[in-house]
């Protein structure tokens, strides 16, 4: 992926930091954008700065910009950040997500706002904002980080919330609009899901020590997000699908340092 630019949300921390160092280890230079520029507190580490540090550390370019998905200024202002940086974006990765694992009676509306924007608006603005810089360029790839929960029945019962799994199907919903408008443009849109629970500080904060059993590094997310990255309209375009399902479909190799 040398000379290109990757742009990934939520990547102070768990998935989308991982994501982004194994962007970053292909060659691509890589925008790391989140909220936090120093970690909030000991339960939930991770910066911008930090990812941006190791990415650096590793020979790889970065630039960590502070980002919040749901306020549309600062996307357009993170967006302007990194065409000033690297004068280019080839990749976005819709990572950034958040949950508060509650019953729905037992939701405040602020909380199931807040998990809608993150979620859903988040994404729509970030792709917004990289489409005519992707569109002048002649093609590009949006990968959104999506979760079964967003299919399955499931809720509340098995560890997050009715409005995470909403938010979830909207994506997948969002994903097949997006590649169908932009095709036309040579831009892949696709998402990926986990097959297995991924070990990350989110998913830590909400669930002890013993409740962790089958959890996975986050190397087969990685895997299929480079490899999605790599896409314009003429490869793999409007997929939903597992981590394991593009590994099996498409013969991937996983590397489990990543
Ligand atoms: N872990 C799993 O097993 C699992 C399973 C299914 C799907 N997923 C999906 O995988 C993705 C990553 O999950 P994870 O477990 O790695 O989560 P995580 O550890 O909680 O990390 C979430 C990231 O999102 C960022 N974020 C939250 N609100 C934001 C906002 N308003 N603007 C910008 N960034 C924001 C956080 O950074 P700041 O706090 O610094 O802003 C953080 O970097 C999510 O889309 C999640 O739904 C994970």
């Amino acid at each position: 992926m040398r000379g290109k630019i990757a742009i990934v949300t939520g990547a102070s921390r768990g998935i989308g930091k991982a994501i982004a160092l194994g962007l970053a280890q292909e060659g691509a230079g890589v925008v790391v954008a989140a909220r936090s520029e120093s970690a909030p507190n000991e339960r939930l580490p991770g910066s911008i700065h930090e990812t941006a540090a190791e990415i650096e550390k590793l020979g790889g370019r970065a630039l960590a910009v502070r980002c919040d998905v749901t306020n549309e200024a600062s996307v357009t202002a993170m967006v302007e950040a990194a065409l000033e940086k690297f004068g280019r974006i080839d990749v976005l990765v819709n990572n950034a997500a958040i949950d508060f694992p509650f019953p729905a009676r037992e939701m405040p509306l602020k909380r199931w706002d807040i998990v809608m924007k993150v979620n859903v608006t988040g994404p729509f603005l970030c792709s917004k904002a990289v489409l005519p810089a992707m569109i002048a360029q002649g093609g590009g790839s949006i990968v959104n980080i999506t979760s079964n929960a967003g299919a399955e029945r499931g809720s509340g019962t098995v560890g997050y919330s009715a409005v995470y799994g909403v938010s979830k199907a909207a994506l997948d919903r969002f994903t097949w609009a997006l590649a169908a408008e932009e095709g036309k443009h040579n831009i892949a849109v696709n998402a990926v899901k986990p097959w297995a629970v991924v070990n990350t500080e989110g998913m830590r904060l909400w669930v002890p020590e013993e409740g962790r059993t089958g959890w996975v590094s986050p190397a087969s997310m990685v895997t299929c997000a480079v490899f999605l990255a790599r896409q314009d309209a003429g490869g793999v375009t409007g997929c939903v699908a597992f981590d394991d399902e593009y590994i099996a479909w498409h013969g991937l190799k996983v590397r489990e340092e990543a």
